[in-house]
């Protein structure tokens, strides 16, 4: 280990934001413990760093005490794709819940700081458009997707009752919809789905009119976020949202994965998803303010990366 760097965990280092940041995180001199039960991560999203000896994989589940010392704690652990949180949504609440309370217990003991990765669905299906952190969000509690939703909410309020109750050092980052190269290509999420689609010249599906507004955030300006968050003055927890405000409708997103992928597949619609968002988009006021932070990466530009990447992988 570098003399400079610190002892990090990132939970879910195996999957798409976490692999990406443990290797900022190793570029900068620190040393890292990546812990995941690989549940939707893989070892090959790992491939740059498993020889380098700051770098360490633990196979654990966070549903289960861990006891590591280390002074900083990226909670990432948690499958994001919709697929999974359908197929198992008990293991989703219980990775959200107990997986945030043991790793607290965790930063706890250790006196580490914890970084925990909410998410924009905390807001549901907004009655505020741009979404500000102040905005308390509307999701219903028993709909198809509420293990995610409240299970995130839920981690929140445990995030804060042990810092307000054992002055645990948190941050906590509400991130909206990443995408980019180590997605995987079957886990059905809609910049993953539509260049699969485009690739394979097999109909281009979108659920609705394809008028639902959304923002896309590439991965490098997601880890960027967390790790300018992570670094920020001790008195400042959160919650803050990590995510480009510039919006597309879906029709907009396929026309240009179309265009990027030189693809003739055609655009069905197919019937629209109970209760998914009509519109969510990040107010990043606060990001700018507090950490001088703002998305780089063009939707162009991440795009044609995510798609090199699939080329590659197929
Ligand atoms: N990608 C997004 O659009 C997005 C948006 C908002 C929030 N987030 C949050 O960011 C985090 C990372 O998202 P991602 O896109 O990299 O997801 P991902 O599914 O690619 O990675 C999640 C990782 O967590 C691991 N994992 C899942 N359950 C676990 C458990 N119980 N114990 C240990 N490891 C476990 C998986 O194997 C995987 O490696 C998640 O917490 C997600 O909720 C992601």
């Amino acid at each position: 280990m570098s003399a400079s760097g610190k002892r990090i965990l990132v939970t879910g280092g195996a999957g798409l934001i976490g692999s990406h940041l443990c290797e900022r995180l190793v570029a900068h001199g620190d040393e890292v413990l990546c812990v995941d039960n690989f549940f939707t991560g893989t070892d090959k999203n790992m491939r740059a760093l498993l020889q380098n000896p700051d770098f360490k994989v633990l196979r654990h589940d966070i549903t289960a005490p861990l006891h590591e010392r280390v002074e900083e704690i990226y909670n990432l652990a948690c499958p994001a794709a919709p697929i999974h949180q359908r197929f198992d949504p008990v293991r989703v609440l219980k990775t959200t819940i107990n997986g945030a309370m043991n790793m607290l217990e965790l930063a706890m003991r250790a006196d580490a700081r914890i970084l925990q990765a909410s998410t924009s669905e905390v807001y549901g299906d907004p009655a505020v458009h741009p979404q500000p952190e102040s905005y308390w969000g509307h999701v219903n509690p028993v709909g198809p997707r509420s293990c995610y939703d409240e299970g995130k909410r839920a981690a929140e309020s445990a995030f804060f009752a042990y810092h307000r109750q054992h002055g645990v050092k948190i941050k906590l980052a509400r991130i909206f919809n990443t995408y980019g190269p180590r997605m995987h290509p079957e886990d059905g999420r809609v910049v993953s789905k539509l260049i699969m689609q485009a690739l394979d010249g097999s109909p281009i599906t979108i659920y609705g009119t394809g008028t639902q507004r959304r923002s896309y955030t590439y991965v490098d300006d997601t880890v960027e976020g967390l790790m300018r968050l992570m670094g920020s003055a001790d008195d400042f927890c959160g919650p803050l949202n990590i995510g480009n405000p510039a919006e597309f409708t879906l029709g907009e997103l396929a026309e240009i994965i179309l265009e990027l992928t030189g693809s003739r597949s055609e655009i069905v619609h197919l019937p629209a998803v109970a209760e998914d968002p009509k519109q969510r988009q990040a107010d990043i006021a606060l990001a700018r303010e507090k950490l001088g932070w703002s998305p780089q990466v063009t939707l162009r530009d991440g795009l044609w990366r995510t798609i090199e990447y699939f080329r590659s992988v197929r």
